[in-house]
């Protein structure tokens, strides 16, 4: 059996189990593999925009065993991807590139999104609030010592704040990762107070500081 990193272990626990569901950029293909010998899902798909890690991705599904049991398919995003699916993962991209993706797809819209978005973070966070997206949940994970965060979406009301999800599920790293953004952040506006940085983005940083620091308060609440 497949063991998957603890980032891609993370992704799979959202995915759960279901009808279908497609791995988009898929690379390696370990993701799809652990889903097919675990039989999480009754079709699963993996695609990648080129050809050499689309190939990677079968040569691992043939080594486990699960050839037959994997659909793949070459494709930017989801332009040519053949069929709809009830769940869509897409891991390891830029949060830029996610959105991309995801706007591309007329059905996206009705499908259950989990992502892991290796930047631009808030990128995605904004346009998955303005789409109409919900964060149903949200995890952090740390793998090689790096913080990751995988995240739920779903069509609904209430905006999509995977800062909120993080919370109310008492994420057992949150603590960490915020006192670790909160360093980042500060040193950040310090090297702005030097140099010629605008006035709005030293504004916006201030704002992201205090928005993280609620967090941490709430964090400690409910650690102490
Ligand atoms: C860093 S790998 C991530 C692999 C795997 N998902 C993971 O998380 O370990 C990114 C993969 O996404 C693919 N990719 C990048 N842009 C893509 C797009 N627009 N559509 C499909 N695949 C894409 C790349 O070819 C590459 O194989």
């Amino acid at each position: 059996m497949i063991k998957l990193s603890p980032r891609l272990a993370a992704a799979a626990a959202l995915a759960g189990r279901g009808e279908s569901i497609i791995d988009v950029g898929t690379d390696h293909g370990y993701l799809p593999v652990y889903l097919a010998q675990n039989g999480c899902f009754a079709h699963i798909a993996a695609s990648d925009i080129r050809s050499g890690p689309l190939d990677s991705a079968r040569r691992s599904a043939q080594e486990y065993g699960v050839g037959d049991k994997i659909a793949f398919y070459l494709s930017d995003g989801l332009k040519t991807v053949p069929e709809t699916f009830d769940t869509v993962v897409i891991a390891g991209m830029g949060g830029e590139t996610m959105v991309d993706i995801i706007s591309a797809c007329p059905w996206a819209a009705g499908a259950k999104l989990v992502l892991q978005p290796q930047s631009r973070v808030d990128r995605l966070t904004e346009y998955l609030n303005n789409a109409g997206f919900v964060c149903r949940r949200a995890v952090l994970c740390l793998d090689g010592g790096k913080p990751y965060m995988v995240v739920e979406a779903e069509a609904g009301e209430g905006g999509f704040d995977p800062a909120r999800a993080l919370i109310d599920g008492r994420d057992p790293l949150l603590g960490m990762c915020v006192e670790r953004e909160i360093g980042r952040v500060q040193r950040a506006l310090a090297g702005m107070e030097r140099g010629e940085t605008s006035g709005s983005e030293r504004g916006k940083l201030r704002d992201k500081l205090s928005r993280l620091e609620m967090i941490w308060k709430e964090t400690k609440r409910w650690q102490s």
